[in-house]
């Protein structure tokens, strides 16, 4: 089969294309994909450039998506010709989360799916969207649950609500098209006044350049009578965190998401106290969490946003594409 291996030390120039045995037929319990396509996020390219990120020669990426060629003996949930996706945290089946690392999880603690063909444990996938494309379906493994479980498992979403989203990669994308979907309004920041006209067509409410506007949670108040976002979601980290507190309403939730200014820093402990708000980590979410989206998406017909596709073969430069940051939505691998 082929694959891509990332070979110590790291580092996109040591992405190396290579062709391994064949899997074979699947055992008890197990399914074996044709995968299709893949998607990149943040985390992969983390893995793939952070030195010592990930073991010698793993397999890298998250998300993967295809057909069932064959199932193993236990299997009634799948059948050969069936489309699926896989999960994030296999690991994570349903309720709360059992592990708080990424050793389980698919492109870093164990192999992913930049490689044609994997046998692996049936309860790693699930169907995917009845009209969706392979391509389309692998933008939902990372990107699209984390947005999902952001707004609707844990902000418990209602028409009505005010949702801030920063910035327009494949999570923000996602967290606007399902806010839409329900009902909500949606204030978005970029650091590109084009991106952000690309997002009033796709129905954000209100547009915020970040860069132009620094105080950006002021600014959220601003847009909503003073009251605030009833949810934030909050993918800068530490940079970020304090216009997030300033931005949430009284009671709002802040779906703590991202690290795109880094791994720690200050939090105004007393700012989030007196606005009384939830600051919620998040990693990705559960198997059952990503059916219960994929029925959501089924019933809304809601699209995925793909900036651009790259081969298998490219995925060092889909990273370095990646890593200029012109990209809007979901960057997609085709397999
Ligand atoms: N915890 C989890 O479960 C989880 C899951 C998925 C992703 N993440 C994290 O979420 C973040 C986004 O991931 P992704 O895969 O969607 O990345 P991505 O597609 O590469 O998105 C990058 C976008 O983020 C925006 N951005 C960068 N710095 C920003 C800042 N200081 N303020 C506001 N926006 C900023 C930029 O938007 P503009 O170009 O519009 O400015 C950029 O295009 C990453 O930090 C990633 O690690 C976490």
């Amino acid at each position: 089969m082929k694959a891509i291996l990332l070979r110590a030390p790291g580092g996109l120039e040591n992405l190396k294309q290579t062709n391994l045995e064949d899997p074979g037929s699947p055992k008890q319990g197990q399914i074996r994909v044709r995968l299709h396509a893949s998607s990149l996020n943040y985390h992969d390219y983390n893995v793939a450039t952070i030195p010592g990120s990930a073991t010698d020669g793993r397999i890298p990426l998250s998300d993967g998506a295809g057909v069932v060629e064959e199932v193993g003996e236990g299997v009634a949930e799948f059948k050969p010709g069936d489309c699926v996706v896989s999960c994030f945290s296999p690991a994570w089946q349903l309720g709360r989360p059992p592990v708080r690392d990424f050793s389980s999880v698919p492109g870093d603690g164990v192999d992913g799916y930049a490689r044609d063909v994997v046998v692996s444990a049936a309860n790693s996938f699930t169907q995917a969207p009845r009209s969706y494309t392979h391509a389309e379906a692998a933008t939902l493994t990372t990107a699209g649950l984390t947005a999902w479980r952001a707004l609707v498992v844990e902000g418990r979403i209602q028409a009505g609500d005010t949702v801030l989203v920063p910035g327009t990669g494949g999570v923000s994308i996602f967290a606007l098209q399902f806010a839409k979907r329900m009902g909500a309004t949606v204030i978005i920041t970029s650091s590109s006044d084009e991106k952000l006209k690309r997002a009033t067509a796709l129905g954000a409410d209100h547009t915020i350049n970040y860069k132009a506007c620094p105080e950006w949670g002021r600014r959220v108040l601003d847009l909503t009578g003073g009251r605030g976002a009833d949810h934030v979601i909050e993918l800068g980290g530490p940079g970020t965190l304090t216009q997030s507190i300033e931005a949430v309403r009284l009671g709002g939730l802040i779906a703590l998401i991202g690290v795109h200014t880094g791994w720690g820093g200050h939090v105004p402990t007393v700012q989030l106290m007196a606005k009384q708000a939830r600051l919620q980590g998040i990693i990705v979410g559960s198997r059952m969490q990503q059916i219960e989206m994929i029925r959501g998406i089924d019933a809304t017909g809601l699209k995925p946003v793909i900036d651009r596709h790259f081969g298998l073969e490219e995925l060092a430069d889909a990273f370095r594409y990646q890593a200029q940051g012109s990209h809007f939505g979901k960057i997609g691998i085709q397999i």
